[in-house]
């Protein structure tokens, strides 16, 4: 089966052009100048043809930080991999890498296990995992070996969320002598959870219980001390970092720093970070629950300094985080006790989109709006070659994005589960038109076409930042 995407514009992380796209299987066959007789013979072959015309062939996006199912702050995150990826590819979004919890006093590839199994035969794009580390121990640290060898070569720690995730400096320095020894990455919620937790039962005891204290008792500067932190453990033990979910002007400065002196440091950020602030979880009637998650969002002047690390390179990634909690019945645990309200927000569906506005803004070029959202988290994460690209060979996970489109953002039209959106009533330029997962078309005409089960696993490989 063969399709050709005819006339569109080819945007890559490193330029544009013209450029008809034939696609054989679940792979790309070859690109041709449009109107060339080898281009035209491909019409009078292809089996499907997609009218790209004054539109972006983008490679899929690649969302490397989701959470769906997660078991936390006494519930699950909403979206299962079912409805979650189906979501994802509504935004153009062809493979999410999601993380498999290690439960306290169980194995690390146990956690894997149970994730493959929640996973496996439900998701409607491709998928990998990194493995969330809760219990250092010798056992988990030599599962670390094995996880590598099944493709899962990224291990995410905390230094927040003390008696959940939270991990000693010390757990954490053995862990990256690990990683620097079999090549994996570590991923590091960077947020003192040990002087956080102090903050929040002084605020709960002073009668300080609305959302907007979440904000508040998470101040920036203990994330700029726990990334500093996190970056001497890193340079100390040789292992590479990776910031997640970065937020604060202080963090950012220290993942500068470390890259300026020749650190394998990188970090990514959200879109929530880049369009949303305190003053959304200040909003009255506990409407602010809809914006809590962990690390808080940010007074405003935080989100510009974020545009300028996108634009620097020091923040090289943006993924969503998207753990999605509805404001009925989860968000609502914690009327009365911000500690209470589940962290996460939704986002999976609305990345690409949201990120294009950056390129509509001026802000970032379309290049760059690519290399963001998919070809660089593919390097980051041992996916490039297969995804983040569209060459021979490749994977044809293909998004078809009509720049000129127009679209209003709103619950009553997304299609994660989740029972309200974070950017509601956010108008917007651009809009994924056609959406190919490995040569299968999913998205097209305004309809889902794709199917559960169709995403496969993919057993990432090393880092391909690191030499
Ligand atoms: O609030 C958040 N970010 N929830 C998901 C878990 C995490 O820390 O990434
Ligand atoms: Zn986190
Ligand atoms: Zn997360």
């Amino acid at each position: 089966m063969s399709i050709l995407i005819r006339g569109g514009t080819v945007v890559s992380a490193t330029g544009s052009a013209l450029a008809d796209v034939l696609v054989d299987g679940e792979s790309v066959a070859a690109l041709a100048v449009p109107s060339t007789p080898l281009a035209e013979s491909w019409s009078a072959v292809a089996g499907t043809v997609i009218d790209a015309t004054g539109k972006y062939v983008i490679p899929g996006g690649i969302d490397v930080h989701t959470h769906m199912e997660l078991p936390f702050g006494g519930t699950f995150a909403s979206d299962t991999f079912e409805t979650g990826t189906r979501a994802a590819a509504w935004g153009g979004t062809t493979t999410i890498v999601d993380f498999a919890v290690q439960s306290k006093g169980a194995s690390l590839l146990a956690g894997i296990e149970a994730w493959h199994a929640k996973a496996d035969g439900n998701c409607a794009i491709d998928y990998g995992f990194h493995a969330i580390i809760s219990d250092v121990n010798e056992a988990a640290l030599k599962e670390m070996d094995a996880a590598v060898e099944a493709g899962v070569t990224s291990f995410k720690m905390f230094m927040a969320y003390p008696g959940v995730f939270y991990s000693t400096d010390g757990e954490i320095f053995l862990a990256m002598q690990k990683a620097r020894a079999n090549g994996a990455v570590i991923m590091m919620h960077a947020e003192n959870g040990i002087a956080i937790d102090q903050l929040v039962a002084q605020a709960l005891a002073e009668g300080r219980t609305d959302p907007v204290y979440h904000g508040l008792t998470r101040p920036p500067e203990l994330e700029g001390e726990a990334t500093s932190r996190a970056i001497q453990l890193a340079k100390v033990t040789g292992a590479p970092l990776y910031i997640v979910h970065l937020t604060a002007s202080q963090a950012l400065n220290a993942v500068t720093e470390a890259r300026d002196g020749g650190q394998n440091v990188f970090a990514e950020t959200c879109p929530q970070y880049l369009y949303l602030a305190l003053d959304d979880l200040a909003k009255p009637d506990f409407e602010g629950a809809k914006y809590v998650a962990s690390p808080p969002l940010r007074p405003r002047e935080h989100t510009e300094a974020l545009w300028k690390g996108l634009r620097t390179n020091d923040l090289s990634v943006i993924s969503t985080d998207h753990c999605p909690f509805c404001f009925k019945d989860q968000k609502e645990l914690g009327r009365g006790d911000f500690s209470k309200i589940p962290n996460g927000m939704p986002g999976v569906e609305h990345r690409m989109d949201l990120i294009y506005q950056g390129v509509a803004a001026g802000k970032i070029s379309k290049e760059r709006w690519v290399e963001l959202c998919s070809t660089t988290p593919a390097r980051m994460f041992g996916l490039y070659g297969r995804k983040g690209v569209i060459a021979p060979g490749a994977d044809a996970d293909i998004v078809v994005y009509d720049p000129d489109a127009h679209q209003t953002i709103s619950a009553a039209t997304h299609h994660m589960n989740v029972d309200y959106s974070a950017y509601e009533g956010m108008e917007i330029t651009g809009r994924v038109d056609t959406v190919l997962s490995r040569g299968s078309v999913v998205i097209r005409d305004g309809e889902f076409h794709g199917k559960s089960g169709h995403g496969q696993f993919v057993r990432r490989g090393l880092s391909q930042y690191l030499v």
